[in-house]
């Protein structure tokens, strides 16, 4: 439970009266959990004020005492505690640690990223979801969430652990105007903007190891799964999935992972708000694809260097059972890894890094959440 006036890291915006249309879910496989708009209304409202009366609510929203009464009992629902106080109206105490569009939207400082939000209490995979709805005609920037995935997906075949409320399973919905060659740079593109979302956290423990991975004090904190649907000369939709351990406990990754993965809780000793981080990172993502797009991915290479933990160190990588090594000079304009191999430099496009000697983090395992 998240107290009513949050962390200070969390910024108050002005609080959005409406509560966007989601579009035709016909072809979902579950309902996502809808938030009526009077509810997001009432919601506001009671923000506004330490107390405020039924009469005041239902004279505000116009719609009766008896319809702010059963939005109440909704918003008591979903996990919002509000006290009614029997002279004086109703007090909003606290608000549910949930990854709820209505939380969401209010600290959100974005044109297109999580602008239309799709909220799920459990899916299978919100990179499945996003899908869909790209396919539906989804707007870009369309965020899916989940508290909980039961078939989390990540590189390479592997699974992705997502136990429920504890981490941000995110999905966007993208429509770049980039060459399908060159859509790889979405996915190091956004290590870039976790990365720069996770720093104020744990500030000096980031790096990014290629080409997506986010790693806190050497174990991996994030993955980024980039899905395409394309011709061969052009991009329809680009679903681009984060996963964030962010208040997990040692516990709950499985014992394999647990050597080399972390959540931020667990480097920090602080819980971190779910809700701030997510809209934290709607933003920076923004603003990173929203440069690739103008100016290439040129302009944000040296970025993702500087958070980069592979540069000058002696590495191997493997794709589609080919394998290569060398030292790492950095990423090239392009994106691709530069390599000096024995057959001099290499510019690699895609594949699984591992370090030789050890650190960033071990390679184990059929799951995707370790380094
Ligand atoms: C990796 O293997 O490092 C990528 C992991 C990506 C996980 C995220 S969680 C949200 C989205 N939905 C999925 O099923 N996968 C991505």
């Amino acid at each position: 439970m998240r107290a009513k006036s949050g962390s200070p890291a969390r910024p108050r915006r002005p609080t959005r009266a409406t509560h966007r249309r989601q579009p035709s879910r016909a072809t979902l496989e579950r309902r996502p959990a809808s938030f009526p708009d009077v509810a997001a209304r009432v919601l506001a409202t009671l923000r506004s004020a330490p107390v405020v009366s039924g009469e005041r609510l239902s004279v505000d929203i116009h719609v009766s005492r008896t319809a702010i009464w059963k939005h109440v009992e909704r918003l008591r629902a979903l996990g919002y505690r509000i006290d009614a106080e029997r002279t004086r109206g109703y007090r909003l105490r606290a608000v549910p640690d949930r990854l709820l569009a209505v939380e969401i939207e209010r600290l959100l400082d974005t044109e297109r990223f999580g602008r239309h939000i799709v909220y799920f209490s459990e899916t299978d995979s919100t990179n499945v979801q996003a899908t869909r709805l790209a396919q539906a005609g989804a707007p870009e920037g369309t965020l899916v969430v989940a508290e909980r995935q039961t078939r989390g997906r990540g590189r390479l075949g592997r699974s992705w652990v997502s136990p429920a409320h504890v981490s941000l399973y995110a999905s966007f919905v993208l429509r770049p105007t980039l060459a399908p060659a060159d859509a790889p740079q979405i996915g190091l593109a956004a290590a870039v903007a976790v990365a720069r979302a996770l720093a104020p956290l744990a500030p000096g423990k980031v790096a990014i190891k290629w080409p997506n991975d986010c790693l806190l004090d050497g174990r991996k904190v994030a993955g980024i799964l980039t899905e395409m649907d394309a011709e061969i000369d052009r991009v329809h939709s680009v679903v681009l999935g984060i996963g964030v351990n962010l208040n997990t406990s040692a516990r709950a990754f499985p014992p394999e992972l647990r050597a080399t993965a972390t959540s931020v809780q667990l480097v920090t000793g602080r819980k971190v708000d779910r809700v701030a981080f997510t809209a934290a990172l709607c933003g920076a993502l923004e603003a990173v694809y929203d440069r690739l797009l103008r100016e290439g991915f040129g302009a944000l290479v040296a970025e993702w260097n500087a958070y980069s933990c592979l540069t000058g160190r002696e590495v191997t990588v493997e794709c589609a059972g080919q394998r290569t090594g060398g030292r790492v000079r950095g990423l090239d304009a392009r994106g691709r890894l530069v390599l000096d191999g024995p057959r001099g430099e290499e510019h690699i496009v895609a594949g699984d890094v591992t370090l030789v000697g050890g650190c960033c983090a071990l390679r184990t395992g059929a799951k995707s959440n370790d380094g």
